[in-house]
């Protein structure tokens, strides 16, 4: 890796756990347009995996997932093994304090602890000049931008638009394990964001907002409403009254045993 990385000069890396979609691929055409080399990592990473979540169940192809990245004329692949990223021994890791305990860090504790420490990992074994995430996992994408600056990382992060499948439920390598019925009941999810979206320039507040949202989401019979957030689209800060800046409303839902999760930011009335 290291011989590979002097010689071929700027690379942007795309880190996933696999089993890709057009969300990985989208973030894989965002890193070639940044010019250089695309590295992209596969690993199904255990540490952000709590004890009870779905390491053991979360899709793998990794053939297929190579096809794909040939295609898209990817220059290098890091498919590591756990032991070759993470010693038995090892005593260090990378947190995020205060913006990996809400929203989702509460509903999974130590999550972004184990995203944040093998995301350094993978930065400091690529060494990439520009690393590309996806706003689809919004806060993720807060705590590495958090991360980078806080550490002198001197990476660039960019962020990459959510992908949709045609009626609007956000590309998900879990959609997979999704029932058919709970699969046909998960675009509730986006509808609610149109809606929040559609109301948010009425001078609603944050918090008539988030009833909506969440009434939307609780005629839904299969979903079960883990979590809405409305906060500061810039600063995830939680807001109440009136909008004045962008914000970016938050889901956390679960059909079956399946978690997903999507967001939007919504304008007030001036940045319409
Ligand atoms: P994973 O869930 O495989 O996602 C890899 C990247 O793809 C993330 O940056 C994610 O935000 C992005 N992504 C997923 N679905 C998307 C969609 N529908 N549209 C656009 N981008 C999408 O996120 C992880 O892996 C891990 O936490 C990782 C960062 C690799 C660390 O282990």
């Amino acid at each position: 890796m290291r011989a590979w990385r002097k010689s071929v000069g700027h690379v942007t890396l795309v880190p996933t756990m696999g089993f890709l979609h057009d969300g990985h691929m989208s973030l894989v055409r965002r890193a070639k347009a940044e010019g250089g080399k695309v590295a992209v990592s596969i690993f199904v990473n255990p540490t952000q995996f709590g004890p009870t979540e779905d390491l053991s169940t979360y899709p793998r192809n990794e053939s297929r997932d190579l096809d794909m990245l040939r295609d898209a004329g990817v220059d290098a692949v890091f498919i590591p093994d756990v032991a070759d990223v993470y010693d038995p021994n090892a005593q260090t890791i990378v947190e995020t304090t205060e913006l990996a305990k809400v929203l989702i860090g509460k509903l999974r504790p130590g999550h972004f602890r184990g995203v944040a420490t093998v995301v350094t990992k993978l930065f400091n074994i690529i060494r990439p000049d520009a690393a590309v995430f996806g706003e689809k996992d919004y806060q993720q994408l807060a705590v590495i931008r958090t991360m980078v600056r806080d550490l002198d990382m001197d990476v660039k992060i960019i962020g990459g638009p959510i992908m949709r499948e045609a009626d609007g439920l956000a590309m998900s390598s879990r959609n997979v394990r999704l029932s058919p019925e709970d699969r046909a009941a998960a675009p509730v999810l986006a509808r609610a964001l149109n809606e929040a979206a559609a109301m948010a320039p009425t001078g609603v507040t944050a918090s008539r907002l988030r009833s909506h949202v969440r009434a939307t989401l609780e005629a839904e019979p299969r979903a079960q409403v883990q979590s809405v957030d409305i906060r500061d689209a810039e600063t995830l800060e939680t807001i109440s009254g009136p909008l004045t800046r962008p914000a970016v409303i938050l889901l956390a839902v679960k059909f079956g045993q399946v978690f997903l999760i999507d967001n939007r930011v919504v304008y007030p009335k001036e940045q319409a």
